[in-house]
């Protein structure tokens, strides 16, 4: 049997029991703070077996998405090294709200395991908490298993109820007592029955669980019995996939099998050339992908706090163990069509959003390529010599500089038999917090102390300098003499080609070289008007003061910056042409990514002003004029007409810079022509305070990657609507159409369904004294199809008291409505009162008709009965 049949048999037989299948709910909680993610098929029903929600049916069953990296139940640190711990798999699940209980579901996973699937009944084992006698006498007497197969486990995690017995979704929730039924795919694998030293082993896995819910955990840890005991179980679809194909690791499943593959073909693609088909890595990387791609498939994108940093820390780990096969070079997005062949049947909304995936998943693969390469070889260093643990100042350095969560560093420690210092790491976040929040900015920059020579910077001219002299060095805020590899410091150069962080430009990257020493510069910034800090990280040697070493500035971030630069200079142009001189820049953000310009403006910008100022731009660059910066004193600059920031301060010689027809005072740095930029994009425009707007835009290759990226949602949206993209607009003009068309049916059909209901309920009215009395309750009526059938029946009874009620939920809506031939001697707006008190609410309103809510619908059959009586008493 394949995965797919698998999952669909198990919902078979369990539809065929009078379960409805229910699809499974997204791998993120819609509204559950509680949960990171989606742990197990109940989540879903979580307030059913609270009470707080009813469904329409009292069984159910699903295949539920799940993800375990992260929180209570965290299975990423054991993925690639046991046959069947995943970040992400799919539990199989049948559920009972207050309908059977022990008996029927032990009966039911019994017959499917023996006699749907057939596993050999020797082959089984099962746990069940030690308290449990019902439980055991169900398994030994009804059932037939054998008492030695039957293994009680009691509290054995360090408290009451704190037991593998015993199934708690999170520290508050639904819980209860289980028994979990194991198989034991026999004696060459290493490994004992459950509740024995050796039970971590492979030998005997647990294939379901059968939760018996029965309490409601609080936060201060109180059990609450829950309303009606009910039944949660859980089957992990790969643990039984691989019972039933007979292999004893889930990663040697069809679905893993075609995973792997991909995976080894990816990588091999990356640069591995031919990585080892039985390598643990690759299963690491089989196994992450489904994670990740589901993850992003809910709208997550990789961050740096909450399930943002638990996909980037999973994602970061598949693409540590592809690097350590050979990859050097993103490969891990192209696991996704494969992962989609294989479970985009089963989950149309990984089909959906295949492409989106991809591109998140690719963009943070180009992102850690940049550091991983650095950072393997500061933790390289770090292995070397036979060290027992790596200390937590590298592991935050790690962390802190090259982006390594400290799972990743943890997961290559741990191949080495090394240990990790998690308190030290813990104490250096801490340290760098404090830091951060004495400063109020963390910038190495504020206080440090400089009395040596002045740094001429090159940078306009050349991105390579010989021959530099240290002239200063700091670790940690202090002087020092001379720093070794490892540590994190700032350099001071005498000359230096690399840009320091100012006018909004942020400062430039590279690195600092000789014959014997190599740093890499991750930042640099002013500590005086005119020394140049360059930090970073030593890579190899030692670096004294007084040492003498080439500069070299990173090229491509250089130029993505410049262009970002350029581009803003004749965005301001533009604006002013466009909005009005009026438009005064208030700060600008100029990194390798994007360009941010706040400015004076009192309205939001149409969107035909945003596509002439963007023509504007883009006809400049395609102009491709040459650019040129002049240093001269400020009244000569003065005399050019160059633009000037009010308020700004300036020095006695000043860089005019013209950029086009753009003339400005900057000392940035700079395209040499316009057509350089290669084309500007606005991607946003919206107010910051009151009266400045900021607009942000993208240049070169990322103006493309906007563009691409929209291209891709319109093609998305297209095809969700089997149209061409240039056709989109139509069809939801179309769609749109039919909508309101089937909106006007439904009105239709909904008032022929309340005649018809009024005709029916008509027969029930009873006389009361010459007046038709009907006081009656129609399922599912809004208050719409209420006032309807009131208006229906009206017509049809002449002489009449009548009152409707529904229910949706915990909420009664009456109305009431009285002939007007009646009102002299019944109110609408008294009878709908009189009822609406009996059912926990009120209301009240004209004679004829009168309309009003209440909220206890367990009262509502006596207060209609009362009705009868109240008109006979008028
Ligand atoms: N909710 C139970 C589990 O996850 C079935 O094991």
């Amino acid at each position: 049997m394949k995965v797919s049949q698998i999952r669909q048999a198990y919902l078979d037989y369990f539809a065929q029991k009078g379960h409805q299948i229910v699809p499974s709910s997204p791998v993120v909680p819609g509204d559950d703070p509680t949960l990171l993610f989606t742990n197990a098929g109940m989540n879903q029903f979580k307030d059913v077996f609270l009470g707080f929600d009813k469904r329409s049916y009292s069984r159910a069953t699903s295949a539920q998405k799940c993800i375990r990296a992260g929180g209570k139940h965290n299975d990423l640190d054991n993925v690639g090294y046991t046959a069947r711990h995943h970040t992400f798999f799919e539990m199989l699940g049948n559920f009972s709200f207050g309908d059977y209980f022990k008996q029927e579901a032990i009966g039911f996973a019994w017959e499917l395991l023996t006699e749907v699937f057939k596993l050999p009944k020797d082959k089984l084992l099962v746990t069940i908490y030690a308290e449990d006698d019902e439980a055991f006498e169900i398994w030994n007497k009804q059932i037939g298993v054998p008492a030695e197969r039957i293994i009680r486990i009691g509290d054995n995690k360090g408290g009451r109820y704190a037991s593998d017995n015993f199934w708690m979704m999170g520290d508050t929730g639904p819980c209860g007592p289980c028994t979990e039924i194991f198989y034991d795919h026999g004696e060459h694998i290493a490994g004992g029955p459950p509740g024995s030293p050796d039970e971590d082993g492979d030998r005997y896995i647990e294939i379901w669980n059968n939760v018996f819910m029965q309490f409601n955990r609080d936060e201060a840890g109180n059990m609450h019995p829950l309303p009606k005991p009910s039944v949660d179980t859980g089957m992990g679809l790969e643990r039984i996939a691989a019972v039933l194909q007979q292999v004893h690791s889930n990663y040697e499943i069809d679905l893993f099998v075609n995973l792997l593959k991909a995976a080894k073909e990816a990588v091999d693609g990356a640069g591995a050339e031919n990585c080892d088909a039985t390598s643990p890595s690759l299963k690491v990387i089989a196994d992450h992908i489904r994670a990740c791609s589901f993850i992003v498939v809910d709208g997550v994108i990789p961050g740096n706090a909450g399930r943002g940093y638990v996909l980037r820390r999973i994602a970061r780990r598949a693409i540590r163990h592809g690097y350590k096969l050979g990859a050097r070079k993103p490969f891990f997005y192209q696991l996704v069509p494969a992962l989609v062949k294989e479970m985009g049947e089963a989950y149309p909304e990984l089909l959906a959003a295949k492409d989106k995936v991809s591109e998140v998943i690719k963009q943070e693969e180009e992102r850690f390529f940049q550091t991983i390469a650095n950072g393997m070889e500061i933790l390289e260093a770090a292995l070397v010599g036979g060290t027992k643990t790596v200390d937590g100042d590298t592991a935050f350095r790690l962390h802190d500089t090259f982006g390594f969560p400290l799972d990743l560093t943890a997961d290559v420690c741990r191949e080495r038999n090394v240990a990790v210092d998690a308190a030290g790491f813990e104490s250096a976040m801490q340290k760098q917090r404090d830091q951060a929040r004495a400063s109020g900015k963390f910038k190495v920059a504020q206080g440090l102390e400089y009395a040596g020579k002045p740094t001429q910077f090159h940078g306009y001219d050349t991105l390579n300098h010989e021959g530099a002299i240290v002239t200063a060095l700091y670790l940690d805020g202090s002087t020092v003499q001379s720093v070794k590899a490892g540590d994190a410091v700032v350099v001071v150069l005498d000359n230096t080609p690399f840009y320091a962080e100012s006018g909004g430009q942020i400062g430039d990257q590279g690195e600092l070289r000789n014959e014997t020493m190599r740093f890499a510069v991750a930042d640099t910034f002013k500590i005086q008007a005119d020394v140049f800090g360059h930090q970073g990280e030593m890579l190899e040697g030692e670096i004294k003061v007084g040492d003498v070493l080439a500069a070299s500035v990173n090229v491509e971030h250089r130029a993505e910056v410049m262009r970002n630069h350029s581009a803003t200079h004749i965005l301001h142009k533009a604006l002013r042409e466009i909005l009005g001189d009026h438009v005064q820049q208030k700060g600008s953000l100029v990194d390798a990514n994007k360009t941010r310009f706040d400015f004076t403006h009192n309205a939001p910008i149409s969107a035909t002003e945003l596509r002439q100022i963007e023509s504007i731009v883009n006809t400049e660059i395609l102009a491709n004029t040459a650019t040129s910066g002049k240093v001269m004193s400020l009244d000569d600059a003065q005399k050019t007409g160059a633009m000037m920031l009010f308020g700004e301060k300036y020095g006695d010689e000043v860089r005019v810079l013209e950029i086009g027809t753009s003339k400005e005072l900057c000392g940035g740095t700079h395209v040499s022509r316009t057509g350089d930029i290669g084309s500007l994009k606005i991607v946003s425009e919206g107010g910051v305070a009151a009266g400045i707007r900021r607009v942000e835009a993208v240049t070169g290759k990322h103006a493309l990657s906007f563009l691409q990226a929209m291209e891709d949602q319109i093609g998305q949206a297209a095809a969700i609507l089997k149209t061409h993209p240039a056709d989109l607009v139509n069809r939801v003009t179309q769609l749109q159409e039919s909508l309101r068309q089937a909106e006007r049916e439904l009105d239709k059909a909904n008032s022929k369904l309340a005649s018809s209901q009024g005709d029916e309920l008509a027969t029930q009215a009873v006389d009361v004294n010459g007046i038709k009395v009907l006081a009656a309750r129609i399922n599912g009526a809004d208050a719409q199809v209420l006032r309807e059938t009131m208006d229906a029946l009206k017509a049809k009874l002449k002489t009449a008291v009548i009152v409707l009620a529904s229910v949706q939920g915990d909420k009664v809506s009456l109305i009431a409505g009285v002939t007007a031939d009646t009102i002299a001697k019944v109110k609408a707006g008294d009878l709908v009162n009189f009822v609406a008190q009996q059912v926990g609410g009120k209301g009240g309103g004209k004679p004829e008709m009168a309309m009003a809510g209440g909220t206890e619908p367990g009262q509502l059959g006596q207060a209609l009965a009362s009705v009868k009586d109240w008109v006979a008493g008028k």
